[in-house]
């Protein structure tokens, strides 16, 4: 099949993964009904569906039950989503305004709940193998995230335990959605477990892009708005980076009086403008961009057991352009 064919056939996937996505938020309940559509409308890069659909082609993927699973795994985002603007009061995603600043917080909490819950009902019609891998994702996401709340344990590397954090908040899913793409495919184990391998990796190349984006990007890029993991003193990389310059001596004088704004007030928008700015041409984000090309190359290498051809070419190409977004 050729590149254009692939890509055809990915795209009618892709619509009907949107139609089944808005059946399967319907609500009688006017409210839940307005607040459960809100991302899913705002739009998205539906990337996790598309890891499902493209995983598929591996084997046969015309299976309806792939188109099942992309929902299952946008539902899953979606719905970390209203809770994850939550914890970090951001205020814009996807473009819109975030669920909990329309609605409050007891309402994102609330319909993301729902959200989740409508993505177990369409899970279970997928069979206990495919239950259990979902219960296993959402478990890890919420210790990835609770973990990325705690923070390391005393004497534990914190650039390491940040590493953990992304595969489990973030990986995760994106390594569940490529391996229900290749169990509905029909495919043999190897490349079941090759697709999974892919998606852990480049989940953590994914999500270290974002930590660069958070600074580096304009808001009409990202759809959400720069600097705020900053603001809320929410760990990333390049922060990480900074304050273990700071710890091991090896820091400027000039880093450590970043990392001391950095820890401070950040609520007004000139300061937080002002450390953007720093951090933008420092060299720990030029390191966190490395770390995220470095991560896909590495997702790349999981491809191996592939046959070759258009879909291992498109798991090969979406790894690179998830590290170019960092650079
Ligand atoms: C956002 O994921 C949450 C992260 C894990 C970084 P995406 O960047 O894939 O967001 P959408 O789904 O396209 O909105
Ligand atoms: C989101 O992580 C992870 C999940 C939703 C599980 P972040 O908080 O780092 O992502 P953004 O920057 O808000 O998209
Ligand atoms: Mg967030
Ligand atoms: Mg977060």
């Amino acid at each position: 099949m050729s590149d254009h064919a692939l890509a055809d056939r990915l795209a009618g996937r892709l619509a009907q993964v949107d139609a089944t996505l808005d059946a399967a938020v319907a609500s009688t309940d006017a409210l839940a009904d307005d607040a459960s559509r809100h991302l899913i409308a705002a739009g998205g890069k539906r990337f996790r569906p598309l890891l499902t659909l493209l995983a598929g082609e591996l084997g046969d993927g015309a299976d309806p039950r792939l188109v099942d699973a992309a929902v299952v795994v946008e539902l899953t985002q979606v719905a970390s989503l209203y809770h994850d603007d939550v914890m970090d009061s951001a205020p814009v995603r996807r473009g819109a305004p975030s669920v909990h600043s329309v609605w409050g917080n007891t309402v994102a909490i609330l319909v993301g709940d729902l959200l989740f819950a409508r993505a177990s009902a369409l899970v279970a019609g997928l069979g206990p193998e495919a239950v259990v891998l979902q219960s296993r994702t959402f478990e890890r996401m919420c210790l990835g995230q609770l973990h990325e709340t705690t923070g390391p344990a005393a004497g534990a590397d914190a650039v390491e335990h940040y590493l953990q954090v992304l595969s489990d908040k973030t990986a995760s899913l994106l390594a569940t959605s490529a391996r229900l793409g290749a169990m509905f495919g029909g495919c043999a184990d190897d490349v079941i477990d090759a697709v999974t391998g892919y998606g852990e990796k480049v989940g953590v190349a994914f999500q270290l892009a974002d930590d660069v984006l958070d600074v580096a990007s304009s808001g009409d890029e990202s759809g959400k708005t720069p600097g705020t993991d900053l603001r809320e003193h929410v760990p990333t990389m390049p922060v990480l980076l900074l304050r273990r310059r700071v710890e091991r001596g090896e820091a400027t004088p000039s880093d450590i009086d970043l990392l001391a704004r950095l820890d401070g007030d950040l609520s007004d928008d000139a300061a937080l403008s002002a450390v953007v700015a720093d951090l933008r041409g420092h060299g720990v984000l030029a390191e966190t961009r490395e770390l995220a090309v470095r991560w896909a190359r590495e997702a790349a290498a999981e491809l191996a057991p592939l046959p070759d051809g258009p879909v291992k070419q498109a798991f090969d190409d979406l790894a690179t352009a998830l590290a170019d977004r960092a650079v």
